[in-house]
C-alpha cells in the first residue's frame, strides 16, 4: 500500500511511522511522500534522512489552488491512503471527497472531547488540565469535512496525572497513544481489516 504522509511540525508521528517500517513492524506499506504545510517543518528533515521524497504544499502561499494542487499530487503519486501526522491545516473539499475514507488523521485526545477547529498541538492538553478530567489519549480517525468528525478507527488513553503539565501530558500521549494507534492504524488498512458502515468503523478480524 502507496501512503501519503502529510505533516507540519516536529515529525514525531511520521518518525514512528518511518521507523515501524523499517523494523518490519508495519508490513506491505511503503511512503511515496511527506507533504508538508510549511517548509519550517523538522519532519521535512526527517523525510530526507530516511531517503523519502517531500515537498511542500502551503495554503497561505497557494490560497484557492490549494485543494487542486493536493488533489493533483496525490493522484500524481497514486497513492491509497492519506496519513495526516501532526497536520495543523485542513485539505479542501474536493481532495476530501476524492479520498472519502482513505484519510486518517492523528489527534492528541479522546475525541469527541477537546478537538475541532482550534483544537491542535498544545491546545487539547492545556484544556484537558484546566477541565480536570482524569483520563486523556488520542484517536485515529477517518477525516471528513469537518474538523475531527470523520469515523472513529482507533483510540488509547492514559492516565491524567495530578502533577501532569500540558508538555508532560502532550509527551507521554504522543509517545504512549499516538505512536502506537496511528502504526496500527495503517498495518489493519493495509490489512484490508477496516470497514466502514453507516459512518461508523469496524474492524474485521
Ligand atoms: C501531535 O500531538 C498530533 O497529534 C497533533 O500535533 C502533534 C504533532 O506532533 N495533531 C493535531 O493536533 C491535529 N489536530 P508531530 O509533528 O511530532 O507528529
Amino acid at each position: 500500500m502507496k501512503i501519503a504522509v502529510f505533516v507540519s511540525g516536529g515529525g514525531t508521528n511520521l518518525q514512528a511511522i518511518i521507523d515501524k517500517i523499517a523494523s518490519g513492524e508495519i508490513r506491505n506499506v511503503e511512503i511515496a511522500e511527506v507533504i508538508a504545510s510549511n517548509n519550517k517543518a523538522y519532519a521535512i528533515e526527517r523525510a530526507k534522512i530516511a531517503g523519502i521524497p517531500s515537498k511542500v504544499i502551503s495554503k497561505k502561499e497557494l490560497g484557492d489552488a490549494y485543494d487542486e494542487a493536493t488533489l493533483q499530487e496525490l493522484n500524481g503519486l497514486g497513492v491509497d491512503l492519506v496519513v495526516l501526522a501532526g497536520f495543523l491545516s485542513m485539505l479542501g473539499p474536493k481532495t476530501v471527497q476524492a479520498y472519502a475514507n482513505r484519510i486518517i488523521n492523528i489527534h492528541p485526545a479522546l475525541i469527541p472531547s477537546f478537538c475541532g477547529q482550534g483544537m491542535y498541538g498544545i491546545r487539547p492538553h492545556e484544556a484537558v488540565l484546566a477541565k480536570g478530567v482524569k483520563v486523556s489519549g488520542a484517536t485515529v480517525h477517518f477525516v471528513n469535512e469537518h474538523y475531527d468528525e470523520g469515523p472513529i478507527i482507533l483510540q488509547k488513553a492514559v492516565d491524567v496525572l495530578p502533577d501532569d503539565t500540558p508538555e508532560t501530558l502532550q509527551k507521554r500521549i504522543m509517545v504512549e497513544c499516538e505512536q502506537v494507534i496511528l502504526p496500527k492504524a495503517i498495518q489493519l488498512i493495509a490489512d484490508g481489516k477496516i470497514e466502514v458502515v453507516n459512518n461508523l468503523v469496524r474492524v474485521v478480524q
